[in-house]
């Protein structure tokens, strides 16, 4: 079986799958590479803890099932302790994902990246280890564009 039990449970039943019309911070995302996109909301009370979370994937199966996960993780964790969920740790929480598909976890990191951010910029709160995120994570690698 090339997936894990829990990647598949995560793409036929996603967690969080939607839109917070309200949210703190929405990151978009996308991979010029294989075309997919994602976007990420999150709700932040004022004390810097996530509320809740919420994505919405024009994205293959691997991508949908780490936005899952990534969502349920970051779920009541502080801003600072969401730095520390990684796309190698929410891969970790779903039993390893093929090596082919590990770019896809990126996507969900760097759209969570890019909702802190968001909410970083219009909430004036500064995160610590947080970098500006690429709109494309394909970015880096001139061949892909
Ligand atoms: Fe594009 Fe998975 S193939 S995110």
């Amino acid at each position: 079986m090339l997936y894990s039990d829990k990647v598949m449970d995560h793409f036929m039943n996603p967690r969080n799958v939607g839109e917070i019309s309200d949210a703190s911070g929405v990151g978009l995302v996308g991979n010029a590479k294989c075309g997919d996109i994602m976007k990420m909301f999150l709700k932040i009370s004022d004390n810097g803890v996530v509320e809740d979370a919420k994505f919405k994937t024009f994205g293959c199966g691997a991508a949908v099932a780490t936005s899952s996960m990534a969502t349920e993780m970051v779920k009541g964790k502080s801003v600072g302790d969401v730095m520390s969920i990684t796309n190698k740790t929410v891969m970790e929480a779903l039993d390893g994902l093929p090596a082919v598909k590990v770019h896809c976890s990126c996507l969900a990191e760097e759209a969570l990246h890019a909702a802190l951010w968001d909410y970083s910029k219009k909430s004036n709160v500064a995160i610590d280890g947080l970098k500006e995120p690429v709109s494309d994570i394909g970015e880096h690698d001139l061949t892909m564009v």
